[in-house]
């Protein structure tokens, strides 16, 4: 009885073919946009060929991983991403207009909570334990119920969404530039460009300089006397809390020309992960596409530094949790909606 109505209902999918609603297309980035029509109609032509369709979507530069693969992971970013991240992966689906901050832009191939050291792609590891994780104190929820193989197929498509979005942009400026789109200039350069800054990524990773010591209180208050006289105080205010007139300015963009703050280092909800490995690479390499800068180069001679930094930044962090309750730091700077768009019919 169980079998037949499965037998039945996919006949009915099946035979309902010609009814079903129309797939979406994937959108273009501006600089596409802006572009004369036949100029556009070539780069468009070549992201195409590369990247492929909605319908038939390609991880560029990796042949080996199949449509089906893709399209399994499309369907779990249908569900569960496309509110946040829209569909060509521009972080401007529906729900996206008032957040702050806003869902991940993809098509720039930049990435903040990363294991690697500042201007580097993420580690693939990196995306998949976001998804884990999610990032605390800010819209994008943990997804650590999903299968392994759900979370790993909805990896490459945000990939595919990124690899298309990084290529298009290099297409597009060469045909600003140039005035024409040679397919092989696009083959030999534009894709390898794309291609290897991720290859090279896993040779970016952060490794830390000495082992994490035993906290105690001497780490957090070495910690302290750092943060005051090493330039986190200027951003991050005195207590952490970000209340500095400079953050609290409106105006500060990130790269993609959101609005940005310092970071409420006490609000106990670190963006990046609470472990002291992930503040320690937040501290050692920066925050890609943010005012956030790396101390590599400033304390690169002085790695129990970078530990007492992060014995600090889990102190002020940890402060609400055990009853200290400093007041809440800066308001999100406010995103006007006019300023905002979303992606047509939602
Ligand atoms: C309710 C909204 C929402 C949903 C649903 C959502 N995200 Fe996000 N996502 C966000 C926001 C907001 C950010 C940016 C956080 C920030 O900048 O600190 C983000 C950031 C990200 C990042 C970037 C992390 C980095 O290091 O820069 C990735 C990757 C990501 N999301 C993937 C996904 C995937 C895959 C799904 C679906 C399985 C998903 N998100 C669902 C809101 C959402
Ligand atoms: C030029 C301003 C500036 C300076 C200087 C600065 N920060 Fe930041 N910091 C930021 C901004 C902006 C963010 C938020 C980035 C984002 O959008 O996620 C941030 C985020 C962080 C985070 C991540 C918080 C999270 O949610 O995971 C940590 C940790 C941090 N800063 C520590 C420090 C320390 C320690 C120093 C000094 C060694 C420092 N910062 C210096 C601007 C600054």
């Amino acid at each position: 009885m169980h079998r037949l109505f499965i037998l039945l209902s996919a006949v009915i999918v099946v035979g309902s073919g010609c009814e079903r609603a129309v797939e979406p297309e994937w959108g273009y980035s501006p600089e596409v946009l802006e572009l004369s029509g036949e100029l556009q109609t070539e780069v468009r032509s070549q992201v195409r060929e590369r990247c492929g369709t909605y319908s038939q979507p390609k991880l560029l530069g990796h042949d080996d991983v199949t449509t089906d693969w893709l399209k399994h992971g499309q369907a779990v970013y249908k569900k569960r991403c496309v509110q946040c991240h829209g569909i060509s992966g521009g972080g401007d689906g529906p729900a996206a207009a008032v957040m702050y901050p806003r869902p991940r832009d993809y098509r720039r191939g930049i990435f903040k909570f990363t294991s690697t050291t500042y201007g580097s792609k993420p580690l693939r590891e990196d995306l998949v334990s976001t998804l884990h994780r999610g990032i605390r104190g800010t819209s994008m929820p943990s997804f650590k119920l999903l299968p392994k193989k759900d979370i790993e197929a909805v990896v490459d498509y945000v990939l595919v969404l990124t690899h298309r979005g990084e290529l298009e942009n290099q297409i597009a400026l060469t045909a600003q530039a140039e005035e024409e789109v040679d397919p092989e200039v696009v083959e030999e350069d534009l894709v390898p460009i794309v291609v290897d800054a991720w290859k090279q990524a896993i040779q970016n990773e952060v490794h830390v300089l000495t082992p994490q010591p035993e906290f105690t209180k001497a780490n957090v208050v070495n910690g302290k006397k750092a943060f005051l006289t090493r330039g986190c105080s200027k951003c991050h205010g005195e207590d952490g809390r970000g209340l500095t007139a400079d953050n609290l300015k409106a105006g500060l963009k990130d790269t993609w020309q959101q609005p940005t703050r310092a970071a409420d280092l006490t609000s106990g909800m670190l963006h990046g992960g609470q472990e002291p490995i992930d503040v320690y690479r937040r501290i050692y390499a920066g925050i890609n596409g943010t005012p956030m800068p790396g101390f590599a180069n400033v304390l690169k001679d002085e790695p129990d530094t970078i530990w007492d930094l992060v014995a600090y930044v889990l102190y002020v962090s940890n402060r609400r949790r055990v009853g200290d309750n400093p007041p809440p730091g800066p308001p999100a700077p406010y995103v006007p909606v006019a300023e905002t768009s979303v992606e047509a019919g939602g």
